[in-house]
């Protein structure tokens, strides 16, 4: 009998399919309706048989519809294993880790209470933004990175003199481990957004990029907002091309053309989020976790 049986959601049904077929697991399908005021009708195509059942549903836009497909599909299978896990390749609401300004709920622990109530025993998501949101969810947790997988692809792109670059302090770390699997250096900007409005400003002064290939490193880009304010800086401070390499490319309303229109050559992401730019897959990262 096999060990796990997979399922996936409606945001992750390629992913899913492909970490069932690297766990040599059966995988069962879902389906989602959603009716004219808005509610979701979710039902799952079989009942799973006695292993431990893992759920595989992203939570990007739209966020709260995916979140509950996740919530009922496991409230669903906890009913016949004793052990379900979430696979939440893109964790959205983890960015609500703190109370940046005074009364702001931190979502992302009300996400954790949700999972646990529906009967997720453990989770597994690939590069959360921040380890405090990791924590928040009081679940037992895993995070594994897809670093490792995108530099491999980075690697075989031709590229002059290639230097990361970080968008922002927080991600310092990350663009770090991404240059030292480049085997190249790297540098992290600092960058201010604006609690109340969202807006993005770059406050680095002078860098030394000129005539160099950059590759900005992120965890996630969404409304493009900091990757198109960093590219402007970079481009006036006379660099070659730009590249972005994320995680999750959610690129909501028209931040793919505000990138491109900012001088980007290409977006590469991997496919947490299915998408143009997914070029690169998490599934050996997910199930070699799971295994
Ligand atoms: C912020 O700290 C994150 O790492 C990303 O840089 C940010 O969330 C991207 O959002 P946007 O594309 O809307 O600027």
């Amino acid at each position: 009998m096999a060990k796990f049986t997979v399922i996936g959601g409606d945001a992750s049904s390629d992913l899913a399919k492909r970490i069932a077929r690297k766990l040599k697991s059966p995988y069962i399908k879902t389906e989602k309706k959603i009716f004219p005021d808005g509610e979701s009708k979710i039902t799952i195509n079989q009942i799973p048989k006695k292993s431990i059942v893992i759920v595989v549903q992203s939570t990007n836009p739209p966020v709260d519809s995916n979140l509950l497909e996740l919530l009922s599909i496991v409230s669903k299978v906890q009913k016949f294993s004793s052990k379900v896990y979430a696979v939440i390749p893109y964790m959205g609401y983890a960015r609500q880790d703190r109370e940046f300004l005074g009364g702001e709920i931190i979502t992302i622990g009300v996400v954790g209470k949700l999972l646990k109530a529906a009967g997720v025993k453990k989770i597994l998501t690939v590069d959360i933004h921040s380890k405090l949101a990791l924590k928040e969810l009081k679940i037992p947790s895993e995070n594994v990175s897809a670093m490792e997988v995108l530099v491999k692809h980075f690697k075989k792109m031709k590229m002059k003199d290639p230097l990361v670059v970080s968008p922002d302090l927080g991600g310092k770390e990350r663009a770090e481990r991404f240059s030292n699997l480049l085997k190249t250096d790297f540098i992290a900007l600092r960058k201010h957004r604006d609690r109340k409005t969202g807006k993005v400003n770059i406050l680095s002064g002078k860098v030394d990029v000129k005539n160099r290939d950059l590759i900005l490193v992120d965890d996630m880009v969404s409304t493009g907002g900091s990757i198109v304010k960093a590219t402007q800086f970079l481009k006036k401070q006379k660099c070659r091309r730009v590249f972005v390499a994320c995680t999750h490319a959610l690129l909501v309303n028209d931040a793919t053309k505000k990138i491109k229109n900012a001088g980007v050559t290409q977006i590469i992401s991997t496919n947490t989020i299915p998408g143009e730019s997914a070029k690169v897959d998490v599934s050996r990262v997910i199930s070699d976790a799971l295994r």
